[in-house]
């Protein structure tokens, strides 16, 4: 059974020794395990930490301003960094996956080395997990979070690097995240990855498909708060379909809805969700976005499926 009191209390004693005099950055998302990670460095080294939000413009809507508001309230000292047009223009002409998690990588990187050096900084904290670690080194998909097993140095960047969640599966993560007395707003939140909606926006990533994706998230976000399932999106396609629209045939955008359940995301199950809760979240993203037609619910589990499209 994990006692979250035990690896806080052993955790802050190994982060201590490894700063040493050094300072700290934390990129700070506003997901649980950036946040989590970012409170246990700010409780082992206090004002040491410098905490930044990157705002790359895949994030949810108000979500800059929520994550700033948060950090505040728990004390945390935050920095926000406007960075949505250098990673817009790393995405121009990229419609491979794996290619846009790359550019998403090291834009964050070189974003966040700019960060650390105009602070002097050498000592970069990072929320990385342990599925995050699994998934990377079996090849299904490089979490950006994981610099050595996908063979970046982070000499190069010129950081010492602290990862004090390494060892924990999501669960356990929140549960050091309530033992610390995080908002439930953060401890129980849904996990986002870290390249956000960019992976959820099939092929190249303009800002117009984000301001889509972006509205059907926040769609799919209302209408299911109460569910209780692991993760709920909207996803949107790369291609297009026949629909009417005031009258009118509209050749226009495809979402898909995707609910699942799942423990720690190395496995999951497409929900069975209330057929009404579907037929509301189709109405409403067909109609509160213009350019939608068609609305279509994932049933697939993972595996075969992986949670995310990308
Ligand atoms: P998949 O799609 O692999 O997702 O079944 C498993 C969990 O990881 C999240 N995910 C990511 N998180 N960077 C992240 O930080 C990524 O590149 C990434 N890809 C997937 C996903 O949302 C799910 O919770």
């Amino acid at each position: 059974m994990f006692d979250a009191e035990m690896f806080i209390e052993n955790s802050l004693e190994e982060i201590r020794k490894t700063v040493g005099e050094s300072r700290v950055i934390s990129a700070c998302s506003g997901g649980v395990d950036s946040t989590v990670a970012t409170y246990l460095v700010h409780k082992a080294v206090g004002e040491k930490l410098v905490a930044v939000f990157i705002d790359d413009g895949l994030r949810r809507e108000g979500e800059p301003e929520f994550v700033m508001r948060v950090l505040k309230s728990i004390g945390v000292k935050a920095r926000l960094i406007d960075a949505k047009e250098g990673f817009f223009a790393v995405f121009k002409g990229k419609t491979d996956a794996e290619e846009k998690r790359k550019a998403f990588r090291e834009q964050f990187y070189s974003t966040l080395g700019r960060a650390a050096e105009e602070e002097k900084i050498t000592c970069i904290v990072q929320g990385t997990i342990k599925a995050d670690v699994i998934e990377t080194v079996k090849g299904i998909k490089s979490q950006h979070n994981v610099l050595s097993q996908i063979g970046i140095n982070p000499e190069k960047y010129g950081y010492k690097i602290l990862e004090p969640l390494r060892e924990l599966f999501k669960p356990d993560v929140r549960k050091v995240g309530r033992q610390l007395g995080l908002p439930p707003e953060i401890s129980e939140r849904m996990p986002f990855p870290g390249p956000a909606l960019s992976l959820r926006v099939l092929g190249e990533v303009t800002p117009e498909k984000i301001a889509i994706v972006r509205k059907a998230t926040q769609i799919v976000e209302e209408e299911t708060r109460q569910l209780g399932t692991f993760q709920n999106f909207a996803v949107l396609h790369n291609d297009r379909a026949t629909g009417i629209k005031d009258d009118k045939r509209l050749y226009g955008n495809i979402i898909t809805v995707r609910i699942v359940e799942s423990e720690a995301a190395v496995t999951a199950k497409a929900a069975q969700v209330p057929y009404e809760t579907l037929m509301k979240i189709a109405a409403r993203i067909t109609q509160e976005i213009p350019t939608v037609v068609r609305c279509l619910y994932d049933i697939t589990d993972k595996p075969p499926s992986t949670i995310e499209f990308e």
